[in-house]
C-alpha cells in the first residue's frame, strides 16, 4: 500500500464479503439441503406407497400406517417432515394430502412427480465413484448404475410416453402416422425398456420395430413388455455399429444420445441405417449450447446436476466424448449436420419442459 491509497480502496470488494447477503445465502444453502433430504422422504412416500395411501382422505399416523402396512413409528416421523415442509397439513390429530398435492404425487399419469425422486437417489449411490472421477479422470460406467437406472428410467419415462407419444409427438413430424399406418421399418437406439415401441408396435401393427440397447437388463424388460406383439423385437447392441439387414425408414432416440460414448458415431450409423428420405426423431435435453444462455433456466441446474452424476460420466467412463446432457441445440444441430442429416426442425416437447424434439431427415 501506498501513503495515498486509503485502506478502503486497497481491499478489493470481494474481500469485504456483505453480511446480509452472507446470511442469505447460508439460509438458501440450508434450504437446498433440506429439500435434498426432503426428495428422500418423497421417494420412500413414493415407493411405500404412503403418497396414495393419504390420498384417499385424512388418517391419524396409526391410520396412515394400517393402511400400507407399514411401521408406525416410521411413519410418523415421515409424515413430521411432510408437515413442516408443508406437503402435508396437521390438525392435532389427522394428516391431509391436500388435493392439489396428491394431484402431483399420485396417479399413473405423467403429473405424477413421485417417480422423479428416486433419479436423486440413484445418483446418491455413485457419488464416490464420481468424486474419484474428479481426482483422477475417466468415469462411472453404466453397470454400476444397473439394474436402478433401467427402473428409474422406465418409472420416469413410460407415464409420459403413454399419454404424448402417439397423440402428441408424432404428429410433429410430417405424415408419420399415415406411414407407420401404412406399414414401415422402425428402429428405437437406447430403447431401456422398450415401451417406446410397445406402445407405437400396437398402436402400427403393419409396420415393424427393432428396440437397441447395450443394457441386457433393460432388453429383458422391454422383451417381456413386448411379448405379444409379433411386430416387436429387441436386441442387445450398440448402437454406434448399426448394420440392419435393411435399412429402416424411421429411427427414434429418445433421451439417449447425450450419454453415448461416441455420441457422433451412433448419429452417423444412424444416418447410414435409414433409407433415403428416412425420418430420425431424437428426443434430448432441452439446454442452450452455452452456459450463459442457461442461467435462468430453472431445469438447467437439474441437467447439469445429472450430467455430471450420470449422463457425462457414463460416457467418460468408456473413454467416451463426454458430451453432457447440456450439450444444447445447437451443438445439437451441428452434429446432426456433420452426420449427414438434412434440416432440423427442434420442437418444445409437448408436455415435457425439459425436452426438445429434433426431427430431420436423410436427405
Ligand atoms: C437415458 S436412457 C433412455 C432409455 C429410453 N430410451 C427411455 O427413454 O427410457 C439411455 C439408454 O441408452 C442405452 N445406451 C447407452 N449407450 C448405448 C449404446 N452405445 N448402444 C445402445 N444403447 C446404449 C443405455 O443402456 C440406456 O438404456
Amino acid at each position: 500500500m501506498t501513503g495515498t491509497e486509503s485502506p478502503d480502496s486497497a481491499v478489493p470488494d470481494t474481500a469485504v464479503p456483505d453480511r446480509k447477503k452472507v446470511r442469505a445465502f447460508a439460509r438458501q444453502l440450508f434450504g437446498m439441503y433440506t429439500q435434498g433430504a426432503l426428495t428422500y422422504m418423497v421417494d420412500l412416500g413414493h415407493r411405500l406407497g404412503l403418497f396414495t395411501a393419504a390420498a384417499q382422505g385424512p388418517a391419524t399416523s396409526p391410520e396412515l400406517a394400517a393402511r400400507v402396512g407399514l411401521d408406525e413409528r416410521y411413519v410418523r416421523e415421515w409424515l413430521g417432515a411432510m408437515v413442516t415442509a408443508e406437503i402435508m397439513t396437521y390438525d392435532g390429530s389427522a394428516y391431509t394430502l391436500p388435493p392439489e398435492h396428491a394431484a402431483a404425487l399420485t396417479g399413473g399419469g405423467s403429473k405424477n412427480m413421485g417417480p422423479m425422486a428416486a433419479m436423486v437417489t440413484l445418483l446418491g449411490r455413485n457419488l464416490d465413484g464420481v468424486e474419484e472421477a474428479f481426482r483422477s479422470g475417466g468415469g462411472v460406467p453404466y453397470e454400476k448404475f444397473a439394474p436402478h437406472f433401467t427402473g428409474v428410467m422406465d418409472e420416469l419415462n413410460r407415464r409420459p410416453l403413454d399419454e404424448l407419444l402417439i397423440d402428441a409427438w408424432l404428429p410433429l413430424v410430417p405424415d408419420l402416422t399415415e406411414r407407420l399406418t401404412a406399414g414401415v421399418r422402425v428402429a428405437d437406439v437406447g430403447c431401456g425398456t422398450g415401451h417406446a415401441l410397445a406402445l407405437l408396435g400396437a398402436a402400427f401393427p403393419a409396420s415393424t420395430f427393432v428396440g437397441y440397447d447395450l443394457s441386457s437388463d433393460a432388453v429383458e424388460r422391454a422383451r417381456a413388455e413386448s411379448d405379444a406383439l409379433e411386430n416387436v423385437t429387441f436386441e442387445v447392441a450398440d448402437a454406434s455399429s448399426l448394420k440392419p439387414e435393411r435399412p429402416f425408414d424411421v429411427v427414434f432416440a429418445i433421451d439417449a444420445v447425450h450419454d453415448q460414448a461416441d455420441p457422433a458415431a451412433v448419429l452417423r450409423g444412424v444416418h447410414d441405417a435409414l433409407a433415403p428420405g428416412g425420418s430420425f426423431i431424437m428426443i434430448d435435453m432441452a439446454a442452450s449450447s452455452d452456459l450463459a444462455e442457461n442461467v435462468g433456466n430453472p431445469f438447467a441446474p437439474w441437467i447439469y446436476s445429472i450430467s455430471t452424476l450420470h449422463c457425462m460420466t457414463v460416457s467418460l467412463a468408456s473413454g467416451g466424448a463426454g458430451l453432457g446432457a447440456a450439450w444444447g441445440e445447437s451443438l445439437a444441430r451441428q452434429m446432426l449436420g456433420e452426420a449427414g442429416f438434412g434440416d432440423v426442425v427442434a420442437h418444445p416437447a409437448p408436455g415435457q419442459g425439459l425436452n426438445l424434439i429434433y426431427v430431420t431427415r436423410r436427405p
